[in-house]
């Protein structure tokens, strides 16, 4: 019985196994039995996710992300509209599929935020990195990610983000209660654009604080914009036909970001054409990505502006929502906060030392474990999407080319069967356990293959420099709610509460290396 039991389940693993992304077998199940919500009348699910009458939200995509994988399984169809499916994989087996396809990967988002640009062909070439797919992206893709990508470049911007975070931490308020996310939001905008520009836009100055200012309305802008992806991506998308309230607020968002690159990008382009040496003044040690980009022949001006306007709408809410969580982990966990400052105070034997770049390397492994975690309970996104290239088989079923599929990393990181103890924060279990034990495929914070994220050695840098820094110096104690934190879908992940913290000062010295 064992051994017909064995050979079945050989036959199964051939009959269900993919060979170079092509279906091999006949037996996978047909398409339309993928399980999954059909909605009311079978006229598609988006009526779910309407206000009010609805189950579902947008702002709660991962609540109704959980709730179809515990109706439906591991993988499921959901017609938004009649003839428009998304295909949801919670398996990460299904998900190494997805994603190590060969082809140039398309990805399916910020539809609107394309149309913007192409009618403004007089500015963007191009729709830019984020909706761009095909020849295309690889274009624009190949020749930006040299700068922002590569270890050493990203790297040698190490000593100003330093010198800008412990600035930070001179603005933040001490031994009173705060919340952290509008202030960390500032950190990251100012670092955003000191990268991109290597320009200082002064963003924690008290008259910088008031809501006209440009750097209150830059992240207004960005924060808008992104929460308006996803309602404009999906349903039956009227934008493209008249202005929609959403897309009005949309465009205003990006009038506003894109004449703030282009002034930038112009002033920079004046700077070269009168100094005649390519190299302008700057408060940046090394030239910023934007120089860098304008010196690229392959790339030309409205390519530099569309870049210029990707990285200020991808650079800030991303990863001062993360650091939020991080603050949130670190403050309801002492233990942990302590692990963390005792390695904190080695790396830094005094306050003010300055973080060389061998100690991001190999110096802060429980740091670094403490980020994977909270990229495990709180990745920015519920996962990525891609558009399929060719036929594929999932979880037993055929799912056709031109099949919108997103991966369900958000939910798979919180079951038991992936994680033990899985909902709780346990940064130790990325230092004890083999990694061998933990499914690659699982916490993919930032994508994975060609198409992940271009940012993320430079965003994991800032995190960190901004959590060593603090740590270093302060204990953090939590003030807010007791109700448990939970997350606002808006694209991006948003703690769905204030991140309320006091600031309690540390001793100067360090008195674990003076025992
Ligand atoms: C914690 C911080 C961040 C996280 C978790 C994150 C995550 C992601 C993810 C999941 C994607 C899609 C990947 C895929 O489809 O496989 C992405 C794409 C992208 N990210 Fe990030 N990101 C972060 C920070 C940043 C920063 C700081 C910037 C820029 C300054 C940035 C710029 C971009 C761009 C331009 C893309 C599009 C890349 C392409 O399509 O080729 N990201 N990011």
């Amino acid at each position: 019985m064992k051994r017909i039991l064995q050979t079945r389940q050989k036959q199964f693993s051939k009959l269900f196994s993919t060979e170079a992304g092509k279906i091999v077998s006949g037996f996978a199940k047909p398409y339309n039995d993928i399980p999954g919500p059909k909605g009311p009348l079978g006229l598609g699910n988006i009526f779910n996710y309407l206000p009010i009458v609805g189950r579902y939200s947008w702002l709660k995509l991962h609540k109704a992300s959980r709730d179809k994988y515990d109706k439906y399984g591991v993988i499921v169809k959901e017609t938004m509209i009649p003839g428009e499916d998304i295909v949801w994989l919670y398996d990460p087996r299904d998900i190494a599929i997805l994603l190590n396809e060969k082809d140039y990967p398309l990805r399916r988002s910020h539809l609107a935020l394309a149309k913007y640009r192409k009618d403004r062909p007089h500015i963007y070439r191009s729709t830019g990195l984020l909706p761009t797919n095909g020849s295309e992206w690889w274009r624009l893709r190949s020749e930006l990610q040299k700068e922002i990508s590569a270890p050493k470049s990203v790297r040698s911007f190490l000593s100003d983000v330093d010198e800008i975070t412990k600035e930070f931490l001179v603005y933040l308020p001490k031994e009173q209660s705060f919340d952290a996310l509008p202030k960390i939001s500032r950190l990251n905008l100012e670092l955003t654009c000191l990268i991109t520009f290597g320009e200082r836009l002064e963003s924690f100055k008290a008259d910088e604080q008031l809501p006209t200012s440009r750097s209150s309305r830059l992240m207004l802008a960005a924060e808008t914009t992104n929460s308006l992806i996803l309602p404009t991506d999906q349903g039956f998308q009227l934008w493209r036909y008249f202005e929609t309230p959403s897309y009005i607020k949309l465009r205003k968002s990006q009038e506003y970001m894109e004449s703030f690159a282009v002034d930038l990008v112009s002033q920079k382009l004046c700077f070269f054409k009168e100094s005649n040496s390519g190299d302008s003044f700057s408060p940046l040690k090394r030239t910023s990505l934007i120089e860098e980009y304008l010196k690229n022949p392959k790339l030309d001006l409205s390519d530099v502006v569309g870049m210029a306007a990707d990285l200020l709408l991808a650079g800030i809410d991303t990863t001062s929502y993360t650091t939020a969580f991080a603050l949130y982990y670190i403050a309801k966990n002492p233990q942990v906060q302590q692990k963390l400052y005792i390695e904190c105070e080695k790396v830094l034997t005094n306050r003010t030392s300055p973080l060389e770049g061998d100690v991001l390397n190999t110096g802060i492994p429980y740091a670094r474990a403490l980020l994977k975690e909270v990229f495990r309970l709180n990745p920015i996104s519920v996962g990525v999407g891609r558009i399929l290239q060719r036929d594929l088989i999932f979880g037993g079923y055929q799912v056709p080319k031109g099949t919108v599929v997103v991966t369900q990393n958000l939910v798979a990181c919180r079951l038991e069967s992936n994680f033990k103890d899985a909902t709780k924060f346990r940064p130790e279990r990325w230092i004890d356990q083999r990694r061998s034990d933990m499914n690659p495929y699982l916490v993919l914070p930032f994508g994975h293959g060609m198409r992940a994220c271009i940012a993320r050695r430079l965003a994991e840098q800032n995190i960190l420099v901004f959590l060593i820094r603090l740590i270093r110096n302060f204990e953090i104690v939590w003030k807010g709610s007791d109700v448990e934190m939970d997350v606002k879908t808006l694209l991006i992940n948003k703690p769905s509460l204030p991140i309320d913290i006091e600031l309690k000062e540390r001793p100067q010295t360090n008195f674990h290396l003076q025992v």
